[in-house]
C-alpha cells in the first residue's frame, strides 16, 4: 500500500470545493494555510518532532513540510510555497511528486524570498484567513482582523468526513498499528518486560518513536490502571497477571488507535472479563448506523457496564442502580471515544452544522469528545474500558454497594480497554480494525 495518485487527486477536488464554499459563507477570498514551524526547547538547540498544522497535512499529506504554506482561493489552483533550503546538517524537506497534481508549486531556498512572494500573493486581497499556528510569517502579513473561528469551526467539523482517500490512509494506518499488536502481543506472551514489548511492537510496525502516532501504552499489571500510562518498565514483574497495549500507527500522516487487553492466565476471572467487554463493545458496534447520537452510544455501554459490574460481583445493587448512583464512573472514567484522522483525537467532536461550539454534552459526562450524531464517512474509536484504580473506588459517594473485597482483588490487574476503529457508512458502519487483525492472523 502507497500513496495513490487518482485518488489523492479526487480527494483535492473534495477539498476545493469544501473550502470554496466554507470561504465564501464566511466572507473571505482566500486561506493561508502553513505547515508550521520547529519550536525549540527552552535554551536549547534541540527540538521535538515536528508535526504538521493538521489544517495543511489534510492538503499536504506529507510528514516534512515545515515552513511550507499553502494559499487557498475559490476557483484557483492552490498554490504551494514550499520552502527547501539547502542544508548539510539535516536532509531538508522536499516536495513528494504527486504535490504537482494538484498543486502550482514554487520552491525557495532562501526564506526571504519565500515570504516576499506569499506577501505579494496576498496584498490585493482584502480578507486573507490564516488558518495555523502564528509564526513569523503571519507577523509579515496584512492580515484581516475578521475573525477565523467560525471558518475554521467549519473546516473542523468538515474533517470528521474522510474522503476516500484517508479512508484508505486510515486502513494502512491500521495495518501497521496491527503488525506491532500481534508482535507486542507474542513479546508479552515470552514473558517480556514493558520496555521489551514496546521495541518489539516498533520493530514490527516499523515505527520510530516519532513516527508513532501517540506514544505507546504498554502496561503489565496495576499499570494498566493508569489510563495513559507512559514508562516502560526495564524489567519484567514477578508476578504478570495482565497486559493493556493501546498503540497505533500512521499512514501519509493519517492514525489509528488500537487497544487490546490480555490476562497472563487464559480462562481466570479477569480473562472471562476481557471476553465479557469485547462481546458487549462488539455487540455495541453492531448496531451502530447513521443518525444515532454518540453520547447514547455511550449511555448504552455504561449500562452495558453495569451489568458486568453486576455479574462479575464488583457491585451488589442491580445494574439500574449501579447506573442511576453512577458506580459505573468509577470503573469507566473516560469517554466512549472520539473522532480519528490526521490527529489521533480528531478535533470537531462537539461541533454542529451550525458550527458553534456545543454547550456541555451533558450533566453527568461533560468531558466526552465525541457527542454528536454518526453520519456516514465519520470514523471514531469505540473504546470501552473496565478499570480497578483506587483512587476513583475511594471517592464514590455511596460505596456501600461495592464489594471492596471483591475490586481489591482485581486492583493488581489494573483494568481493560478494547478499542477498535469504526468507519459510519451509509449502510451502517465498517469496522476496520477487526478485519485487519483477521487478516494478519491469517498471513
Ligand atoms: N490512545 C489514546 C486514546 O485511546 O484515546
Ligand atoms: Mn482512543
Ligand atoms: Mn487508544
Amino acid at each position: 500500500m502507497n500513496f495513490d495518485r487518482t485518488s489523492f487527486r479526487h480527494h483535492i477536488e473534495s477539498l476545493r470545493g469544501e473550502w470554496e464554499r466554507a470561504l465564501n459563507e464566511h466572507g473571505f477570498d482566500a486561506a493561508l494555510v502553513p505547515a508550521g514551524t520547529n519550536s525549540y526547547y527552552f535554551a536549547d538547540d534541540q527540538s521535538p518532532p515536528f508535526r504538521p498544522n493538521p489544517h495543511f497535512a489534510r492538503w499536504v499529506p506529507e510528514p516534512l513540510t515545515e515552513n511550507a504554506v499553502l494559499l487557498v482561493r475559490p476557483a484557483m489552483t492552490p498554490k504551494l510555497f514550499f520552502y527547501q533550503p539547502e542544508d548539510f546538517w539535516y536532509v531538508p524537506p522536499t516536495v513528494p511528486d504527486w504535490a504537482n497534481d494538484a498543486f502550482d508549486v514554487a520552491v525557495y531556498q532562501e526564506a526571504e524570498h519565500q515570504i516576499k512572494d506569499i506577501v505579494e500573493a496576498t496584498r490585493s486581497l482584502a480578507n486573507v484567513a490564516y488558518v495555523g499556528p502564528d509564526t513569523e510569517l503571519a507577523s509579515n502579513l496584512a492580515l484581516t482582523t475578521k475573525d477565523v473561528t467560525p471558518l475554521v469551526d467549519q473546516l473542523d467539523y468538515g474533517r470528521s468526513f474522510k474522503t476516500a482517500f484517508e479512508i484508505t490512509n486510515m486502513k494502512g494506518a491500521t495495518e501497521i498499528g496491527v503488525r506491532g499488536h500481534l508482535a507486542a502481543h507474542r513479546a508479552f506472551l515470552s514473558g517480556a518486560s514493558e520496555f521489551d514489548i514496546h521495541m518489539a511492537y516498533l520493530d514490527a510496525s516499523k515505527q520510530t518513536e516519532s513516527d508513532l502516532p501517540y506514544p505507546n501504552i504498554i502496561a503489565l499489571n496495576e499499570h494498566a490502571g493508569t489510563l495513559h500510562y507512559q514508562h516502560y518498565d526495564r524489567l519484567t514483574p514477578k508476578n504478570v497477571h495482565s497486559f493493556l497495549i493501546d498503540a497505533g500507527g500512521k499512514f501519509n500522516g493519517y492514525h489509528s488507535d488500537i487497544t487490546r487487553s490480555y490476562s497472563a492466565v487464559p480462562g481466570d476471572d479477569f480473562d472471562s472479563l476481557i471476553q465479557a467487554l469485547d462481546e458487549k463493545q462488539q455487540g455495541l458496534i453492531n448496531g451502530i448506523g447513521l443518525g444515532l447520537s454518540y453520547l447514547d452510544l455511550h449511555e448504552r455501554m455504561h449500562h452495558d457496564i453495569a451489568e458486568l459490574l453486576v455479574a462479575f460481583g464488583f457491585v451488589t445493587c442491580s445494574a439500574e442502580a449501579a447506573f442511576d448512583q453512577r458506580l459505573t464512573d468509577a470503573f469507566f472514567p473516560h469517554g466512549l471515544g472520539h473522532l480519528l484522522g490526521l490527529q489521533t483525537h480528531d478535533v470537531g467532536g462537539r461541533l454542529t452544522a451550525g458550527q458553534a461550539n456545543n454547550s456541555k454534552p451533558s450533566d453527568r459526562f461533560p468531558t466526552l469528545r465525541l457527542t454528536r450524531q454518526i453520519e456516514a464517512n465519520q470514523i471514531f474509536t469505540v473504546e470501552p474500558g473496565i478499570y480497578f484504580i483506587p483512587m476513583l473506588i475511594d471517592s464514590v459517594k455511596n460505596p456501600a454497594d461495592i464489594d471492596r473485597d471483591r475490586v481489591q482483588a482485581f486492583v493488581p490487574f489494573g483494568g481493560i480497554r478494547i478499542e477498535d476503529n469504526v468507519l459510519a457508512t451509509e449502510n451502517g458502519h465498517e469496522n476496520l480494525t477487526r478485519p485487519a487483525f483477521e487478516k494478519a492472523l491469517a498471513q
